[in-house]
């Protein structure tokens, strides 16, 4: 097989990257080692920037988004005592939206054929070769079948545990930096309705708690757990006790309980690779960086790294313009960073850590004061949160 871009993974940047490239004529395969049902299954990310909205209206696929999605204009901290509403609409004249990772993921599986966007599930064993010269290639087996895809560029959208970033460590090259977190986030997925019109985040003596919603009779949540907790040690109940304590008095009320839909623990860390590009392969998403989830930065960065590879390799194959490939790593990286950032600071400030002793709380106290009555560190917040310009 000869394409011009072979991108491993099918994700929602292998996948947007997928229909950005074919919207603009270029040639491209996308390789995923999952069935589109167990990808499908991951219940990530819930909400979504305006950079990640823009990309789907663009695309055209963004009619269901508009229909169930739901626009917030604020969300709120929790520290105990009250809660601090941040208005991003009235900081910053922009709003996010509440739709799960798992619906953009299927909106766009859903327009492949339509738009003629090739993607080969179950690709077993794929490998990364000669990505330091112009003419890499990617061989992978399916069905008992070896193939190989010769491409001009390889794109790795292959998530945290993909071959792509280790293809360039295995050169020698790149620099990693990280933070592991000493908790995870146990999150639960039930069909009631949410407690709060508006996310709450909260920090509580007993630890940090999440409410979210994927629909008006959808609800998420999330707290925070030790790295050691099993899941099946956290009946659906034990959960739900834990949550009306850490969400406080004046959310706890109004949760209503119900059976888990689906339950899992997902590990809290700050990692980012680079340079993001080696030669003839770029990374976007998972593959070169993760967050804590705290900010909910994840997906949303893995878009703008897809709008400005889109935009680089649009380039290259229309008009032989090396440039924006050339400055690809430095111009996601700067964003990247901003990102870091701003969910390691949020992580930092609403979860207790075990080393943190009584000077490192009196930080938090004296910060979420600070926050409930400064307009500027709200807007400083807020922009934040609704992303920072692509
Ligand atoms: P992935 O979604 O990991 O996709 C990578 C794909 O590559 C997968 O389909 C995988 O199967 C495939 N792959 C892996 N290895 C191979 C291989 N060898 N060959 C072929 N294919 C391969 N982000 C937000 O922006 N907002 C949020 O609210 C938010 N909440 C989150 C909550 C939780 C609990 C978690 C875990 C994450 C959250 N995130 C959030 C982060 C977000 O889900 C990720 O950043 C996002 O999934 C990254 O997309 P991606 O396409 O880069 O990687
Ligand atoms: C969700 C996840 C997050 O990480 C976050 O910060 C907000 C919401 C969610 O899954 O709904």
């Amino acid at each position: 097989m000869k394409t011009q871009v072979c991108i491993i993974g099918a994700g929602p940047a292998g996948l947007l990257l997928g229909h950005l490239l074919r919207a603009e004529g270029v040639e491209c395969i996308v390789l995923e080692r999952r069935t589109p049902e167990y990808v499908l299954g991951r219940i990530r990310a819930g909400v979504l920037e305006q950079v990640t909205v823009g990309l789907m209206e663009r695309l055209g696929l963004d009619a269901r988004m508009k229909e169930e999605g739901l626009p917030h204009d604020g969300f709120n901290l929790a520290d105990g005592e009250r809660l601090i509403r941040i208005d991003c609409a009235e900081l910053t004249g922009r709003q996010v939206m509440v739709y799960g990772q798992t619906e953009i993921t299927r909106d766009l599986m859903e327009a492949c054929d339509e738009r003629g966007l090739e993607v080969v599930y179950e690709a077993q064993d794929v490998a990364l070769h000669g990505i330091d010269g112009d003419a890499p290639h990617v061989t992978f087996s399916k069905g008992g079948t070896s193939n190989t895809i010769d491409a001009r560029i390889v794109v790795g959208c292959d998530g945290f545990h993909g071959p792509s970033r280790q293809a360039i460590i295995g050169t020698g090259g790149g620099r990693e930096f990280e933070r592991v977190y000493p908790f995870g986030w146990l999150g639960i997925l039930a069909d009631v309705p949410p407690c709060n019109h508006e996310l709450i985040y909260a920090n509580h003596a007993r630890g940090f708690a999440l409410a979210s919603m994927r629909s008006a009779t959808r609800s998420r949540y999330y707290i925070d757990v030790p790295t050691s907790e099993n899941v099946e040690d956290w009946s659906d109940d034990r959960i739900w006790d834990e949550l009306a304590t850490r969400l406080g008095p004046d959310a706890a009320p109004h949760i209503t309980r119900g059976p888990s839909i689906e339950k899992s623990i997902a590990p809290l860390r700050s990692y980012v690779f680079a340079p993001m590009r080696l030669g003839a392969l770029m990374l976007c998403g998972d593959s070169a960086h993760i967050v804590p989830p705290t900010g909910a930065k994840g997906l949303n960065l893995a878009a703008s790294d897809v709008y400005y590879a889109a935009e680089a390799l649009t380039a290259f194959f229309q008009r032989s313009d090396n440039d924006a490939i050339a400055a690809y790593s430095d111009t996601a990286l700067a964003r990247v960073w901003k990102a870091e950032r701003f969910s390691w600071s949020l992580t930092r400030l609403m979860h207790r850590f075990p080393e943190d002793g009584a000077f490192e709380r009196a930080m938090q106290v004296a910060e979420l004061d600070y926050i409930a009555n400064s307009r500027a560190a709200q807007t400083s917040i807020a922009e934040n949160y609704v992303g920072l310009p692509v």
